[in-house]
């Protein structure tokens, strides 16, 4: 029997973690992807006999936090266990199998956050400084960029965050912006000076520049590393003054660490946790010289967090080093940005109050996660095809239509061996190979080498027809070999897929009456054994209950309250904009309107809003604009699609290039933007009057 990839490997130490979720809001789709991938990747690592540890984490500290609390009438401890509560079981209904899930307001983590930041102290990493920043003179409250609006220093735009301009695509600091607003009590702010911790980021950079060579990141993450070196590391101001939700820093009284401080250390505190709980050493997985593997999976958007300060904090600080950080893309839905108006920004809890299967949502993101950080669509219809004719049409078809025939005709017994050897050994020595693209995050990989072994187990039983030998006395031993061949190819793929659907291998396991698949029982046959009556394992997903699960999630944007005038003292910040003054129509006929399609629309290197759009207008000619649309539609999505734009607005130098005019969009109080579209018919060029 062919033995494919080597089996008999040592058994390895591995340490997984996921990137902590904050604990001021619901777990959602996009949440699901991460720990979706992490959790196929840990349970391949177990079936392949490793000792793999799977932790993770409430982030729990920080200011919104603390407002959020506050707002609710309780405090942060309660908000926080209401919330781990909520996690933790919409976690468990997608079957993440955490071996342990903490939380980062815990006393290992105070303790381990306090050890490592006077362990950088004690290397001359800490540096004091005092800077000056906006406070709300009413709350009595340092306020984090997020919590500021005002106007935009660069193009005066209105109501911008304290950090970065929407519509122009300027970063800046919050001091800067003018005339801000306190979102928290809607003051003025006031600028006012405080001492500040910082980490000496700048010093770390000879051995950051070493350890992104050591393989430890994707090549694509290493090539941003090389742009962040190149535009020179800033030191990390890790303090925040009271009040504040989280750990005081140690001999600095009224300062607190910064949330981003003690989040990564939440991973090693899950871990202190469950090591005690469970009699390990946590330096042999901790330790300077610990041989355990740690594999971080995160989001592109942390990476920086991950791939600069994590690795020097725990350089510094006499602990190991990461094996691994993985960082996957975001989710679209539809190919747009997840929206809640449109109904796509999706909770964990919406999809499973809909009676929808958590494995099918498992396996359409497998089929699409490879490794890399690419951005992954959940388009919804394409979701329903391919679960149904993949898992249902496929997969469990093997099952159904021979299943039936061992228990009728042959009282639940297998034959004694199978004939066509050539197909189970084919499907045999797959292990190795898909063992490969597991173990590199290639799960669309493993998933195609998987799926066509599932066409060719169906062609099999098409071939042989089994409900007709079943009709002749004479084919009653092919029936047999029929079958078992069948369903020897059914455990191997569910084996195969087992670490994407452990539910239903769970359930597979008990009909075939077997123990726990591993990845070695993949070179065993599958022969003389009793299995139990077939029950149905799978149904369609019926496209009715997806519609029913994008209008639970919609909500009604439409502004509740009266717009409020923005200098009033408690203007609140996301207050609907009141319609303009009325303008004369020659000054409406000053802006010329155009229909443009959109010939190109990509990512900006470093633009956190801003998508780069070129707009052919036909006989005008294309021109480039950035626009400010990036939270709402990816670029794919836009490509080829006709809008309108201000044509003679004056370009503009932007921080990325020339804007040679707008695209115009719509726009609420509540998140979300719509790009106008004209009618079918309209062609690129055409004015708008
Ligand atoms: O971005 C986030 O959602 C953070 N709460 C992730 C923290 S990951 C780790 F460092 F703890
Ligand atoms: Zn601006």
């Amino acid at each position: 029997m062919p033995t494919g990839f080597p089996l008999l490997s040592m058994p390895r130490q591995i340490l997984v973690t996921s990137a902590l979720p904050y604990a001021n809001g619901s777990i959602h789709l996009g949440h699901l992807v991460e720990y979706i991938q992490t959790d196929i990747w840990v349970r391949f690592q177990k079936m392949q006999g490793h000792d793999c540890r799977y932790m993770c984490a409430d982030d729990t500290h920080g200011t919104a936090i603390m407002l959020r609390a506050e707002k609710e009438g309780i405090t942060p401890e309660t908000l926080i266990g209401r919330v781990w509560d909520e996690h933790t079981r919409d976690f468990a209904g997608f079957n993440i199998g955490f071996d342990h899930y903490y939380s980062t307001h815990s006393d290992e983590n105070r303790d381990l956050a306090s050890t490592i930041y006077l362990r950088l102290q004690e290397a001359g990493l800490i540096d004091v400084k005092t800077i000056a920043q906006l406070y709300d003179p009413v709350k009595n409250l340092f306020l984090p960029d997020r919590f500021i609006k005002g106007e935009c220093p660069k193009c005066g735009a209105a109501d911008q965050y304290g950090d970065n301009c929407e519509v122009c695509g300027a970063t800046y600091s919050p001091t800067e912006l003018k005339n801000p607003v306190s979102a928290v009590s809607g003051a003025t702010p006031v600028h006012k000076d405080s001492e500040h911790y910082f980490f000496k980021l700048g010093a770390c950079e000879a051995f950051l520049r070493e350890w992104t060579t050591s393989g430890a990141l994707q090549a694509e993450a290493a090539n941003k590393m090389q742009e962040w070196f190149a535009s020179g590391l800033n030191n990390w101001d890790i303090s925040r003054d009271a009040p504040y939700f989280g750990f005081e820093i140690p001999n600095a009284p009224g300062k607190y660490f910064y949330v981003w401080l003690d989040a990564p250390v939440g991973y090693m505190a899950s871990f202190a946790r469950y090591a005690k709980d469970n009699g390990l050493d946590f330096n042999d997985w901790w330790g300077p010289e610990s041989k355990t593997e740690l594999v971080h999976f995160i989001g592109k958007d942390i990476l920086y967090f991950h791939a600069l300060f994590w690795p020097a904090m725990l350089k510094y600080s006499g602990h190991r080093l990461p094996t691994a950080v993985y960082a996957h893309g975001f989710l679209t839905v539809n190919g747009q940005k997840m929206s809640k108006s449109r109904g796509t920004f999706i909770t964990a809890d919406s999809y499973l109050a809909q009676g929808l299967n958590p494995e099918w949502l498992r396996y359409y993101y497998a089929a699409k996660l490879n490794g890399t950080m690419e951005d992954i669509d959940l388009n919804l219809d394409d979701f329903v095809a391919r679960v149904n004719s993949d898992l249902v049409g496929k997969f469990i078809n093997i099952a159904s239509r021979t299943a039936g025939f061992i228990h009728k005709k042959f009282d639940g017994m297998l034959a004694d061996g199978v004939t066509n050897i050539e197909l189970v050994g084919e499907f045999q020595s797959a292990a190795g190979s898909i063992a490969a693209h597991y173990e590199s995050r290639d799960f669309a990989k493993a998933l195609r080498e998987i799926m066509a072994l599932a066409d060719r187990a169906n062609q099999y039983v098409a071939d042989e027809k089994p409900w007709e030998l079943a009709k002749k006395d004479e084919a009653v031993y092919r029936l047999h070999e029929v079958c078992t061949v069948s369903l020897n190819c059914f455990r191997l793929l569910t084996l195969y897929l087992k670490p994407v659907l452990p539910k239903l291998a769970e359930q597979v396991e008990a009909f075939l009456n077997i123990e726990p698949l591993t990845w070695d029982d993949a070179q065993s046959l599958f022969i003389r054994h009793r299995i139990n009556e077939y029950s149905h394992l799978m149904t369609r997903i019926d496209p009715k209950s997806i519609e029913a699960m994008v209008d639970a999630n919609k909500q009604n944007l439409e502004p509740t309250a009266a717009p409020t005038p923005a200098r009033h003292a408690e203007a609140q910040v996301n207050a609907a904009h009141p319609v303009a003054d009325t303008i004369s129509i020659d000054d409406f006929s000053k802006i010329d309107l155009r229909i443009a399609r959109i010939a190109n629309a990509e990512h900006i290197e470093g633009a956190d809003k801003l998508l780069r759009l070129t707009l052919d207008l036909g006989d005008l000619g294309t021109r480039q604009v950035f626009a400010g649309i990036k939270s709402a539609y990816a670029p794919e999505a836009l490509i080829g699609r006709l809008t309108v734009m201000v044509a003679n607005l004056a370009p503009r130098k932007m921080k990325f290039g020339m804007s040679e005019g707008m695209v115009l969009a719509a726009s609420g109080s509540e998140p979300g933007l719509f790009i106008l579209s004209p009618d079918h018919g309209a062609q690129p060029g055409m004015k708008v009057k």
